[in-house]
């Protein structure tokens, strides 16, 4: 027999580091896997209990300090402990501080601790909830949570739900849906027979919608060129009068929520519109959707309940851990026909088997968590934390304005533009902001200009964070 190998029961040869770690007996283990899981307890709670007095972006010494990372495949395994105390000694410092309060980036929510548990719950049941049969736990917790959202969204009861990663595949798997049904409707399976020769598919969109929208057409053979732009105010907003004229197979896509200015679409009008020549109206409404769980925002968003599809992200104003995206379609029938998927192997019960409506056989289940947020927040939790929020936005707008900084957007929600001067300046005082760590705030373009965007999509961001930020950012813009 070769050196370091042994044969197994099975007449499988084993490396040999597998016969120096043998199995060990179950209560070992089990007492092994204690210890590790409080080991990562400990060290999660001490990471989350200093965010908010580091800085929020990672310091150069942390980021150096990653190179030791980059190492050869280890050829021996190596004890999990020491791999936790690897990750926490190197990782934990070279984080962006996301979690904190102070984080205000993109549109990155937090997650709720209830939503953090359940994470780590579902990590350790490691579920596959694409069936029933394989997840009875994770299909029921879809279920119960997609007729939840359902309800909190003010989205008709039985449209059809997928749980995917983010907005961009909730884009993808809303429009596969619509471009089914429209095609379907013109006599063409595109599921049998793809686009090769399908009649041509009218596209529409706002001149300011999502890049991530546009890739999701681009996915779906619906081409990134080939859509109709329609030109914006000075918001963002789509302006629905300017809709070119549809014939059928069209899609129009509006959004809920500028990922700039927060603004919204006019949706009853663009529905209407779109309707009347029998086009499939989707919404992208990756946070924006979630004003209709305000009773103070709902008025946002009037209309968008007419529309036909909506995508939206759990991970931004939820606040659950990433990855966790969702899509709604009213025909749930035009969902599974294009996301189903059959095989003998592959058992269908009378339960709603996930698998059916997501690109996705294997995945996680997301359900748990989206479950453990909504349970934890309520419905008045939930709105709460959307009206906090754009609170916060409205304060941190007046406390800059007051600093003589110029606000570009009307705050309708969580979002806010800052212009500090002329580009390079207001370039340099996003650096310095960043440098500084009190808080984290990106650059981003504005109807040709630089602009700082500001997004309050945290449980845990509080009055005092804003204050200390507003006046970390006045610092920096009077250096
Ligand atoms: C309006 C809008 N759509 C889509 C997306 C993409 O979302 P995700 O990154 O979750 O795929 C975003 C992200 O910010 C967004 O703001």
């Amino acid at each position: 027999m070769a050196k370091g190998l042994t044969l197994s029961s099975t007449g499988c040869f084993l490396r040999a580091v597998v016969r120096t770690r043998p199995i060990l007996p179950i209560s070992r283990y089990h007492l092994k896997m204690r210890a590790l899981l409080k080991l990562t307890a400990e060290t999660a709670a001490r990471y989350l209990e200093n965010l908010k007095e580091r800085s929020v972006a990672p310091s150069p010494q942390a980021l150096e300090q990653l190179t030791e990372l980059e190492e050869p495949m280890p050829e021996l395994p190596t004890e999990a402990d020491r791999i936790l105390e690897t990750l926490d000694r190197i990782g934990s410092p070279a984080t962006m501080a996301m979690a904190g309060p102070r984080y205000f980036g993109f549109v990155i929510g937090g997650s709720l601790p209830a939503a953090l548990a359940a994470n780590w719950l579902a990590g350790a049941w490691d579920q596959c909830p694409g069936l029933f049969a394989a997840s009875p736990i994770g299909a029921v917790l879809e279920e119960v949570s997609l007729r939840w959202l359902l309800d909190v969204l003010k989205l008709p009861a039985d449209c059809g739900g997928a749980f995917v990663t983010g907005a961009t595949m909730a884009n993808f798997t809303a429009l596969a849906a619509a471009r089914h049904r429209v095609l379907a409707n013109a006599g063409w399976d595109v599921e049998a027979d793809g686009l090769f020769g399908a009649p041509p598919i009218t596209v529409v969109v706002g001149d300011e919608s999502h890049p991530s929208l546009i890739k999701a057409l681009g996915m779906l053979g619906l081409g990134r060129s080939r859509i109709k732009r329609v030109p914006v105010d000075r918001q963002g907003r789509m302006l629905a009068s300017e809709m070119p004229p549809l014939s059928k197979p069209a899609i129009v896509c509006m959004q809920a929520g500028n990922v700039n200015t927060g603004a919204f679409d006019p949706a009853e009008e663009i529905c209407e519109r779109a309707h009347s020549s029998g086009a499939w109206v989707h919404i992208d409404g990756a946070f924006g959707l979630w004003a209709a769980a305000s009773p103070r925002y709902e008025h946002l968003i009037e209309g968008a309940a007419g529309a036909d599809s909506w995508a939206t992200d759990a991970h931004k104003w939820l606040n659950v851990p990433y990855d966790s995206g969702l899509a709604f379609v009213k025909d749930a029938a035009a969902l599974k026909n294009a996301m189903s998927l059959t095989a003998a192997y592959l058992p269908q019960g009378e339960h709603r088997e996930p698998s059916q409506y997501t690109p996705e056989l294997s995945r996680r289940a997301r359900g748990v968590e989206i479950w453990a947020a909504l349970k934890s927040l309520g419905r008045t939790g939930l709105a709460d934390l959307i009206e906090r929020n754009c609170c916060l936005a409205r304060r941190f707008a007046e406390g800059l304005q007051r600093g003589d900084c110029q606000i570009l957007n009307e705050i309708v929600l969580n979002q806010v533009l800052v212009s500090f001067g002329d580009d390079t300046r207001t370039r340099e005082v996003i650096e310095r902001v960043q440098r500084d760590g009190t808080c984290w705030c990106g650059p981003t373009e504005w109807q040709g200009r630089t602009a700082m965007r500001i997004s309050l999509s945290s449980w845990a961001t509080r009055d005092e964070d804003v204050e200390r930020s507003v006046a970390a950012i006045l610092q920096a813009s009077i250096v």
